[in-house]
């Protein structure tokens, strides 16, 4: 291992170079391989402080332009394969630095001025969320605009309404598909307005109580294309993992989503209801009974969701603590970055999901028998002047627990209010996702 940035004169650190110890492999050695998520990241955020330390003259021009350089080079070869971030170092940070001394000499010894590894992993950290939350609400849209167009493909095709998966009312596949679009778009502003609580800077409260020289927090803020700046460097570190459940808990709200379009597909694909099939890449076969058509992919996404919860849930777990960074923190990466691949991945598959999924409109339409006529009754007889409560009762007589199927036509077409199945909004739901981006 090479050896630790605070090694020094009578520190153990020599004794743990080398092979790393057990020790050392405890406290680094899955955190130096997530590292590599945050590594560009980390790059990105060294040049900007490069740049601060120079404008205000504690790098020379000539050291900073050598510094940047070297900087540049390291983040197109860690891109290109050529250099490896591995357990042969303690972490990201101590890899650039190491990177940077094997390339510029003692100029390199000199990026580490004015700044912590405490506030050059939540400046990364910060980063790598900001570029998360872009990443998941583009999915979001897109699977948003794929339930749109079904939506508008079957606007008025009926399908029953459950409540308690029991018969309920007419509905129609607009309704239901038009759900998911508004329901993706409001995810999707929950990955904006958390993008906004997020957006500030971290970088330059060092260690957790600033440093004795005038950073430009501003401009190196403003640099790495932050709204503002983070300032009070206690109330930064006390944000780390505090943001990163933040940011977890809004893939949660996501995948709640998937989860119930996993759980509607996986239910109307089977026989007994028999309204859907799914994509023919979207199943798999048993081993055993050659007559299966598994719904794996929607199970796999529904219990995605799970991982999801499962992440938020441990995150909340180490942020328990008192002022000032504790190595605990560290233990929020994993949880956080496992997430964000797993919403993505998980995203990913949804539009074409839902493309792929064959309807069987007349299965749909001989679910939806007489009695779930019967509000539509109440409804009518009490417009016509009969209060609600008499109207109820006269319909429950007249139409009971008709077991015959009904045309729901007439139904569907008088539901005109805003989002009903007349009038579904889907015009307002695709404006609103243009807003969003
Ligand atoms: N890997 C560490 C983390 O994620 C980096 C910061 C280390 N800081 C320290 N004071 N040991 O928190």
């Amino acid at each position: 291992m090479t050896r630790p940035l605070w090694a020094k004169a009578g520190s153990d650190a020599d004794a743990q170079s080398g092979d790393k110890s057990d020790a050392m492999s405890f406290m680094s050695r899955d955190d130096v391989l997530l590292d590599r998520e945050l590594f560009e990241h980390d790059i990105r955020a060294t040049r900007a402080h490069v740049r601060g330390l120079a404008s205000i003259d504690l790098l020379t021009r000539s050291d900073a332009e050598a510094l940047d350089h070297a900087l540049a080079d390291l983040a197109e070869d860690y891109k290109a394969g050529g250099f490896v971030l591995d357990t042969s170092y303690e972490d990201g940070h101590t890899a650039i630095e190491s990177y940077l001394v094997g390339r510029v000499g003692e100029t390199g010894k000199r990026v580490h001025l004015g700044r912590s590894r405490n506030d050059q992993v939540a400046v990364a950290l910060r980063l790598y969320m900001l570029d998360a939350l872009d990443r998941v609400k583009a999915a979001l849209i897109a699977s948003a605009r794929a339930a749109l167009s079904l939506a508008r493909a079957e606007e008025r095709t009926p399908m029953p309404g459950y409540t308690h998966l029991q018969r309920a009312v007419p509905s129609t596949v607009g309704l239901w598909m038009g759900s998911f679009a508004e329901s993706f778009a409001d995810a999707a502003e929950l990955c904006v307005l958390t993008r906004r609580w997020i957006d500030s800077c971290p970088l330059g409260t060092a260690a957790g109580y600033g440093v004795n020289v005038p950073l430009p927090r501003e401009q190196v803020a403003e640099e790495l294309g932050f709204a503002r700046v983070q300032i009070n460097p206690m109330s930064a570190q006390a944000s780390r993992g505090r943001i990163e459940a933040q940011v977890v808990s809004v893939l949660w709200q996501a995948m709640q989503e998937v989860r119930r379009l996993a759980w509607d597909l996986s239910l109307f694909s089977t026989e007994e209801f028999g309204f859907v099939t799914l994509g023919p890449g979207f199943v798999t076969g048993s081993s055993i009974m050659p007559n299966k058509k598994n719904p794996d992919m929607a199970e796999l996404l529904r219990g995605s969701a799970a991982v999801v919860g499962g992440a938020l849930a441990e995150i909340q777990q180490v942020v328990s603590l008192p002022s000032g960074y504790h190595r605990d923190l560290q233990l929020t990466k994993p949880p956080l970055i496992r997430v964000v691949k797993v919403t993505l991945e998980a995203l990913w598959h949804i539009p074409r999901l839902i493309e792929t999924c064959t309807l069987h409109p007349e299965r749909m339409k001989a679910a939806i028998d007489r009695a779930m006529l019967a509000t539509d009754r109440a409804v009518e007889l009490s417009t016509g002047g009969l209060p609600f409560r008499d109207a109820y009762r006269q319909a429950a007589a007249e139409i009971g627990d008709a077991t015959e199927i009904a045309d729901a036509g007439a139904s569907i077409d008088a539901r005109v209010s805003l989002g009903g199945c007349a009038n579904l909004g889907l015009d307002q739901i695709e404006a609103r996702l243009r807003t969003l981006g």
